[in-house]
């Protein structure tokens, strides 16, 4: 990364939280001529490499998307490869998280989960839990549709034991239901491969963020990447709803 990278840009411009939708692993895979297992290999490398990024932009909060719960509809030995690179990712990352001072979080629906990767989520979780350096958070078995069907059903069931009043269900609540509750929203999102689409990704937390959407398949997007959205981050007005 080049030296001016962190002083180019205003402190205050920097997004505190960037969101980024890995897409692209096959088609990466496909023109260089790999096979799909070595494109989400080289797509879970690659998040080291951001986290890295983000740490010398300083940026505090980073998400990634790296399994809805729509892609148990892929095929089974995709499946069963992308968990296992998750576990021993899950697994391995840990040393290199505490060297760096990453806290390391999972969102989304854990039940569903093979257990053993459940424990290895809870002590990830537990063992980084007093780092401060950058924020990162898996979504895993993750869908913005089904986090909201969660925290519905939590609050009504503590409606209905006469904990919580309907009166009392607001925005604050809602979002204290949340898998994110103790995540800032995301400022900023990122898409690489060229779609277009959210995907069931963070629905209610990305109600003001800003959008940036790249062709570079998710492998190839590099830390001066991350810093050209930043900037075009860095040069947009935000509004809130509101006017200036
Ligand atoms: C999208 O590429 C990527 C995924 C569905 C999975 C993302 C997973 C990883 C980057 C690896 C595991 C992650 C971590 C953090 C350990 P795609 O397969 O949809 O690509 P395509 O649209 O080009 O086929």
């Amino acid at each position: 990364m080049d030296e001016n990278m962190v002083t180019a840009i205003p402190a205050e411009r920097i997004p505190r939280h960037v969101a980024i939708i890995l897409d692209g692993n096959g088609r990466y895979a496909k023109s260089k001529g790999l096979t799909r297992p070595q494109g989400h290999k080289a797509g879970a490398d690659n998040v080291e490499t951001i986290s890295d990024a983000c740490i010398e932009l300083g940026i505090p909060y980073l998400t990634v998307y790296a399994f809805s719960t729509e892609n148990w509809k892929r095929s089974e030995e995709e499946v069963s490869y992308l968990m296992g690179l998750m576990r021993w990712y899950l697994k391995n990352y840990m040393a290199t998280a505490l060297r760096k001072g990453i806290r390391m979080r999972v969102i989304g629906d854990r039940s569903k989960l093979d257990p053993e990767m459940v424990r290895e989520i809870e002590k990830d979780e537990r063992e980084t839990a007093h780092l401060t350096n950058l924020n990162l958070t898996f979504a895993i078995n993750y869908g913005s549709r089904d986090e909201i069907t969660r925290a519905v059903r939590a609050i009504a069931e503590e409606v209905k034991e006469g904990k919580t009043l309907p009166s009392e269900i607001d925005e604050k609540l809602i979002n204290a239901h949340l898998d994110t509750s103790v995540l800032p929203d995301p400022d900023l999102l990122i898409r690489t491969s060229g779609e277009e689409r959210l995907s069931n990704f963070l629905l209610w937390q990305l109600a003001y963020s800003e959008f940036y959407f790249t062709e570079k398949y998710w492998p190839e997007f590099t830390p001066e990447d991350l810093k050209e959205a930043v900037l075009n981050y860095a040069s947009r007005e935000r509004r809130f709803g509101g006017r200036k």
